[in-house]
């Protein structure tokens, strides 16, 4: 059986130490903020922004939270940016991805300021992270990161397949496991052969969006599993992109779904916010 990738208890440990970064702060007069912007009624985005309202309280950071109409126009949204970026009480600007349609989501992105900017989103600090240079890391990739260093899994000559080219997710994890000596290679969704790469994997990260997509026959025997998906079941019931059951017994380690990936990024969300506020101090 392999060894349980626990995200609760590192993400905890994180929590933790930034708990008393903050009480630091605090006791010398500094109030760390996090603006959080939400535009219309998306379902699972409310839960994902009530869960940063929470860890933001647990903290002791103060949040601030924009929830605007579906009607919202990109300038009205812009607006509220550039107050936000000007407001020095604001240390974190994240604006709620999906956006509605009518709204340009790079246009936004692009207006945050890149050192408020806790999502890693501005093409400024996509840059920085490909010349290694950050201020900021994603969430999800930075969050993996500090997975397999808390494990020692050490990641230099590894072959590492990463599955999904996102802007949020993949592209930054291949970088990031390219900057600690992987040999990295980026699969998705037009990749022919998929499992002829898996199987080659030393370290395989899934990104997809496809319940229990992974299974035994796909991987490596002793392989890192790292899953980031977050799907639900054919009976409703919170699953990965990799068939859990199925693999647990050929790979050496594997992140659960839930208590993997998911708190390590609401996790790191909050590490960026006191790095953000600490940033602008100096
Ligand atoms: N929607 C889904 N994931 C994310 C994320 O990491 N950041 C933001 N801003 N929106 C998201």
């Amino acid at each position: 059986m392999a060894q349980i990738i626990d995200g609760n208890l590192v993400a905890k440990q994180i929590r933790e130490n930034l708990k008393e970064k903050v009480e630091f702060l605090k006791s010398s007069g500094e109030q760390i903020s996090l603006a959080v912007i939400i535009v219309g009624d998306n379902n699972p985005s409310a839960v994902y922004v009530k869960n940063k309202r929470k860890d933001c309280e647990e903290i002791g950071i103060f949040s601030a939270e924009y929830a605007l109409p579906e009607n919202t126009t990109e300038e009205e949204l812009l607006d509220l940016i550039y107050t936000l970026n000007n407001d020095d009480k604001i240390n974190g600007i994240l604006v709620q991805l999906p956006l509605p349609k009518h709204i340009s989501e790079e246009k936004i992105l692009k207006s945050v300021n890149p050192l408020k900017d806790v999502d890693a989103f501005h093409p400024q600090n996509v840059g920085r992270i490909m010349l290694g240079d950050y201020l900021f890391l994603p969430c999800t990739p930075s969050g993996i990161m500090d997975l397999l260093q808390y494990y020692n899994i050490n990641c230099e000559g590894k072959s590492c397949v990463v599955i999904g080219r996102s802007n949020i997710v993949g592209k930054p994890m291949a970088m990031l496991m390219l900057q600690n000596n992987a040999t990295v290679t980026i699969c998705h969704s037009k990749t022919e052969n998929l499992s002829e790469y898996t199987k080659k994997a030393d370290i395989l990260i899934v990104a997809i969006g496809k319940a229990k997509y992974i299974k035994s026959d796909m991987i490596k025997e002793n392989a890192v599993i790292i899953d980031v998906g977050m799907n639900r079941d054919e009976n409703g019931k919170l699953c990965g992109d990799v068939d859990f059951d199925d693999v647990k017994e050929k790979c050496s380690f594997i992140t659960p779904v839930p208590g993997g990936v998911g708190p390590m990024t609401r996790a790191t969300l909050m590490k960026n916010t006191v790095n953000a506020a600490l940033l602008q101090k100096k």
